[in-house]
Order: C-alpha cells, then sequence, then structure tokens
C-alpha cells in the first residue's frame, strides 16, 4: 500500500528560492548586516547567493571569527561595534544570532535605528521584554520577523501546503518533538549559564510547529528534568521535558525535547518530527532524513527529498542548515515587497515565548497554566485572542 516517493514533484513546479544569478530579479536587494557570527554563518551563506539581498557587513565581538567569515563568503566589512554597524545606510535589516538572552537588547537597538528585524529562535528568552518589544516594533513601522528556522524545511513545507489543500481534512491533535544529544553545546559559556534554558532552545521549535497548526492554544502541562548527563556538561535547567497542551477549542497537542542523551536511529525516531493526525488523514515531517509520510484514506505514501540535502545542508554536517535560512529570507524579502507581513512576526513571536514560560511554570509548580492568565501580567492581554484567529 506505500510508496515511496523520491523527490516528490509536489514542489518542483514552484519557484525556487535558490538563486545563484544576482541579475535574475527586478527586486532591488535589501541590504544585510548579520550580528553574531556562529549560527549567522547560515544567514550570510544564503544572502551571499540570494538576488533579493546583499551582504553588506557583519558584526560580532570576536574580530578573528567575523574576517573569518568575510574571507568565506567574500563580505568586504565587518565591524565589532553594533552600533557602527546600525548607522550604515546601506543595511536595510539585520540578522540577529547573537546568544539567546541578549536578543532583546539586539532587536531594540535594531528597530531604533530603523532597520527591519530577522531574529534567530528563540525570539526572547521570557516576558519580561515583550511589550516593550511589541510596542518598539509598532511605533518604528519595521517588520520583525522570527527565524523559526523548521518551518522553512522542505518536509515541513510540504506538510503545511498539504493540510492546507485540505486533503488531510480537519486536524484532530499535533504532536511535535525535537530531541537531540546535544552535549557538544555545552562548551559555549552561554550554555552553561542560569540564562540559558533547554526550553528555549531547543523546545522553541516544537512549541512554533504545534503553535502553527493550533495557535490557539490556551493551556498547558508537564514535567521537566535535569539529567546526570547534563548536570556533568555543567548545565543548570532541566534537559528533557514532556508537554500536554490544549487549545481553546478543546483540542489537544503534545510537546517533547530532551537534550543530553544519545538518539534513536533515525531509521526508527526523527530528531525533529511534526505529526498531523486529522479527520480524514494522518501526516509525518521528518528532519535529517528529510521524508514527509501521509495517509489520506486508502492512499498513502513516503516522500523524499534527498536530492535537496546539498541545498539544506551545507557545512558543519547536519549542524547547520542554511537552505532553511535561504528559504526564510527570500520569504521575508518577497513579503516586504508585497506589503504583507512575513510570519511568524513580533505577536506570533511573543505568544510563542508565552507558551514556552507556561511551560516552565508548568513544570516547577506542576500545575497547568493558562497562556492567556500569563500574558495578561505582562501587559499583553488580549494577544493570545489577536493571534488565534
Ligand atoms: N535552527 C536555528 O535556527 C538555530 C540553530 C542554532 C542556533 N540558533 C540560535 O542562534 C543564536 C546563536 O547561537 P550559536 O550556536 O551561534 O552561539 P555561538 O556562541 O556559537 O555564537 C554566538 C556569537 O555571537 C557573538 N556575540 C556574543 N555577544 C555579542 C554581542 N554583544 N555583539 C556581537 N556579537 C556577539 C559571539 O562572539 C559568537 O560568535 C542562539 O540564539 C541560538 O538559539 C538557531
Amino acid at each position: 500500500m506505500y510508496a515511496a516517493v523520491r523527490d516528490h514533484a509536489y514542489r518542483d513546479d514552484r519557484e525556487q528560492p535558490f538563486h545563484k544569478n544576482k541579475k535574475s530579479t527586478l527586486m532591488k536587494p535589501l541590504g544585510l548586516g548579520v550580528l553574531g557570527l556562529g549560527e549567522g554563518r547560515s544567514i550570510i551563506s544564503a544572502g551571499v547567493r540570494s538576488a533579493l539581498w546583499d551582504v553588506v557587513c557583519l558584526c560580532d565581538t570576536n574580530a578573528r571569527l567575523a574576517q573569518e567569515r568575510c574571507a568565506e563568503f567574500g563580505v568586504e566589512q565587518y565591524t565589532t561595534d553594533y552600533e557602527a554597524m546600525l548607522a550604515d545606510p546601506a543595511i536595510d535589516a539585520i540578522g540577529i544570532y547573537t546568544p539567546d538572552h541578549l536578543h532583546a537588547d539586539h532587536i531594540l537597538a535594531a528597530l531604533a535605528a530603523g532597520k527591519h528585524v530577522i531574529c534567530t529562535k528563540p525570539f526572547i528568552d521570557d516576558l519580561s521584554r515583550a511589550r516593550e518589544l511589541l510596542d518598539a516594533q509598532v511605533s518604528s513601522g519595521k517588520a520583525v520577523m522570527v527565524g523559526q528556522s523548521t518551518r522553512f524545511f522542505e518536509p515541513f513545507m510540504r506538510q503545511r501546503e498539504h493540510y492546507e489543500s485540505g486533503a488531510l481534512g480537519d486536524l484532530v491533535t499535533v504532536e511535535a518533538s525535537y530531541s537531540a544529544d546535544h552535549r557538544w553545546f555545552l562548551d559555549k559559556p552561554w550554555a552553561r549559564q542560569a540564562a540559558f534554558k533547554w526550553l528555549y532552545g531547543g523546545i522553541s521549535h516544537p512549541a512554533d510547529l504545534v503553535r502553527w497548526y493550533l495557535p490557539n492554544v490556551s493551556e498547558v502541562m508537564g514535567y521537566a528534568y535535569l539529567s546526570a548527563n547534563g548536570r556533568e556538561g555543567g548545565l543548570v535547567n532541566p534537559d528533557t521535558y514532556h508537554f500536554v497542551l490544549k487549545a481553546s477549542d478543546g483540542r489537544i497537542a503534545r510537546v517533547t525535547g530532551v537534550y543530553s542523551c544519545p538518539t534513536v536511529p533515525v531509521e526508527r525516531d526523527s530528531p525533529m518530527t511534526c505529526i498531523l493526525r486529522c479527520d480524514l488523514g494522518a501526516s509525518q515531517a521528518d528532519y535529517h532524513e528529510l521524508h514527509y509520510a501521509w495517509t489520506v484514506g486508502k492512499q498513502a505514501a513516503i516522500e523524499s527529498f534527498e536530492s535537496k540535502r546539498d541545498y539544506y545542508f551545507r557545512f558543519g554536517g547536519n549542524s547547520h542548515h542554511a537552505g532553511e535560512y535561504q528559504n526564510y529570507i527570500e520569504y521575508f524579502a518577497r513579503s516586504l515587497a508585497a506589503g504583507e507581513t512575513p510570519r511568524p512576526d513580533v505577536r506570533e513571536g511573543i505568544v510563542t515565548v508565552a507558551l514556552m514560560q507556561a511551560m516552565d511554570e508548568a513544570a516547577q509548580t506542576e500545575q497547568p497554566v493558562r497562556i492567556a492568565d500569563l500574558l495578561g501580567r505582562y501587559g499583553l492581554e488580549g494577544l493570545l485572542a489577536e493571534t488565534a484567529r
């Protein structure tokens, strides 16, 4: 019954977002400044290959890294001074890839300088600055998009398209997980600080996927645990999470993340996955395997996007996935050109952070937490209803 579909044709007639020829578009390229050049490497790779962007300047407090990235990608300018980059009129947008706890300050500075913002996930790592960020975005009139990379990975885009076609029917439940052996990440000094939480760094992916399908998630309960492996690596916050979520219409969902344990072979357990169970069909998008599997009635298939592996994973094995960044910066540029808001925007980003903060509180209190109550405490009442429409 199962058909293994290689490099499925569903997307072949779609406009490919990958441009080598900078002259292939009539749109004036946007100037990009990149802040933070670890994961920032992926957006630089995307920008230099895009007809829609010019990478104008790189910025990192580590000058040697900035020089290396300039040499790697043929970018001509770098600085260790963020304010200097913000003062450059050739830059339209800042891509922010600094440690999680610095995002709020870096976004606010970019908006104050009149720049659009693409900020990596997690957008911010608690709600304390959320009202200030929302007000700053509104008064600046500039676009702020959260770089929720997984939404822009081939099997997940295909799953969304399939769901939106109506073929799967109405959503009953969604289950998303992201589990990986990320003990290597603890070499980064900021990962061992109290401010670092896998709840934001890791769970932001499955939390966003669930909210993409169930934007009206209203309540959460669950547990978190810090494993011996994580504690040995210097982690101070949990690395193991299981949560159950409820939407305002009664539907339920599940989010899981485990970050300091070996993983099951990918043939049996995908590191990142999103399962939609609907009334007419079911579907699963998988990460490194580049698979999308679905059932509708008596039909079923496993689609592979293997031929796009080199597009998505350009360097660093599977640890960097620049193709997603290519997709999202080009989507961002096209949205601005069309006068549309690139998503997830600041409002959606804040509510996803509220979901993660609610998870944190639920795990600590061992009680269910309502997201609207939490948002209300930060002067953001109404935001859940506004983004759930
Ligand atoms: N899938 C994804 O979208 C994805 C994947 C990995 C990391 N990330 C995110 O990217 C961000 C950075 O993670 P990383 O793994 O690259 O960390 P990293 O520590 O490797 O890199 C951060 C860089 O920021 C620089 N930096 C720190 N403070 C700065 C400042 N004030 N001004 C300028 N530069 C500064 C550091 O020197 C460093 O080079 C995090 O928020 C992380 O969650 C996203």
